[in-house]
């Protein structure tokens, strides 16, 4: 059984107490906090930066996934390494020049990865592999938690695990958006082995249930 990583979003936790809520969150089993950035520009919403990540750097131990929906990207990325961040992905409409996106993640000691919208072509990933530790997939289009999980996404899914597996990299694969109990082996199947989750966790009001839930549901994969 490949290792499952559960990361869930802040996006949809309790910002008033967000250092509580990761701490909790983690504590019920969370391996990973996933951090959404949008800028009212590349996608039409706005939420926080590296002050943020800054302050909750401290709360947790595990690693702090910076998803960037923002454009241009390279001048914010030092800024959440510096905050502490291990993960940096964004999507390639973001940045001008993409190989060079990715190796600026890399200068400053975090993994880099893109991040797929629904629409958006894996071809991409054709000369960039090499400089590759993460993809994530997109299973809503980018702006808003709570959406509902596009099937297609797992055709694409299943093509990035080809070419991970093709690659004989170690690449992470991520999907986020409309991750459920329901949905999770689903996209487990197709070759996900790290699942964000905003809604179905942070909107419970207990997170290990939701938690040992979709672990549940992944030991049947
Ligand atoms: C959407 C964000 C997601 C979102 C997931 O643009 O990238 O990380 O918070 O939320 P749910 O799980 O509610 O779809
Ligand atoms: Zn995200």
């Amino acid at each position: 059984m490949p290792t499952y990583r559960i990361a869930p979003s802040i996006l949809s936790a309790d910002f008033a107490r967000l250092g509580e809520e990761v701490r909790n969150v983690v504590r019920d089993g969370a391996d990973i906090i996933h951090f959404d950035v949008m800028d009212n520009h590349y996608v039409p919403n706005l939420t926080i930066g590296p002050l943020v990540c800054e302050a909750i750097r401290p709360h947790v131990q595990v690693p702090i996934d910076v998803h960037l929906m923002v454009k241009p990207v390279d001048r914010i990325i030092p800024d959440f390494a510096r905050a502490g961040a291990n993960i940096i992905t964004f999507h390639p409409e973001g940045s001008e020049h993409i190989d060079r996106s990715l190796q600026l993640i890399r200068d400053h000691g975090c993994k880099a990865g893109l991040v797929f919208n629904p629409a958006t072509s894996l071809e991409y990933l054709d000369y960039v592999m090499d400089k590759i530790d993460i993809i994530l997939i997109m299973s809503v289009n980018p702006g808003f938690g709570g959406q509902s999980f596009i099937p297609q996404a797992l055709k694409k899914i299943a093509e990035a695990r080809r070419r991970i597996d093709e690659s004989g990299r170690d690449i992470m694969l991520e999907v986020d958006g409309g991750i459920k109990i329901d949905n999770i082996a689903a996209a487990a199947k197709a070759g996900a082995d790290t699942f964000v989750a905003g809604s179905a966790i942070f909107g419970k009001p207990d997170y290990k249930a939701v938690i040992d839930d979709m672990r549940a549901q992944l030991a049947t994969v």
